[in-house]
């Protein structure tokens, strides 16, 4: 919490046909269990730094594509590192069919570049749906909410 208000997470995803949205929301919901406040964007939303300001916590994912996070994702990533995020809480996921580099790759830009309070890793899921899908969005939302209840 800072300055006695509700602390709030931004959780931006990027996708090509909607898991990773999926697992964007379930993160939201859990974030919000903890108590916390959390709004979930479209990364054709973010367009300059000044839509990443004002939030305690960010949660960044991305579909993984040919190996690769997608370009919506990159071209964030270039603007974040101009926006005031260091030392804020940090995750990253993102739906995967076989290798999944995205969120691994997110996750290592904020830590090593953004220098944030990083969760304990990245959340790689091949779908919101499937094998304890849902469950485990939402406690990744519900590590993140704990996190930012002790920043
Ligand atoms: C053309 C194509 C390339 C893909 N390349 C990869 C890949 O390199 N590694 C991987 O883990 N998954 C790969 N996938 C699987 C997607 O990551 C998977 O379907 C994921 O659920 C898509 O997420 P989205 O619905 O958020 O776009 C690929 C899928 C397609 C259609």
């Amino acid at each position: 919490m800072t300055n006695g208000k509700t602390s709030k997470a931004l959780v931006v995803y990027s996708t090509r046909s909607g898991q990773t949205k999926d697992i964007a929301e379930l993160i939201a919901e859990g974030i919000r269990f903890e108590g916390l406040e959390a709004e979930v964007k479209n990364i054709t939303g973010i367009k300059k730094e000044s839509d990443l300001e004002g939030y305690d916590g960010y949660v960044f994912g991305s579909a993984t594509y040919h190996g690769e996070m997608m370009q919506g994702m990159k071209t964030m990533l270039f603007l974040a590192e101009k926006a005031p995020l260091e030392d804020k809480v940090g995750g990253s996921f993102g739906a995967f069919g076989w290798s999944g580099e995205a969120p691994d790759r997110i996750f290592d830009t904020m830590a090593n570049i953004f220098k944030m309070n990083m969760v304990s890793g990245p959340l790689r899921l091949k779908s919101a749906s499937l094998g304890g899908g849902i469950q485990m969005a939402q406690d990744y939302g519900r590590e993140v909410g704990k996190k930012l209840s002790e920043a």
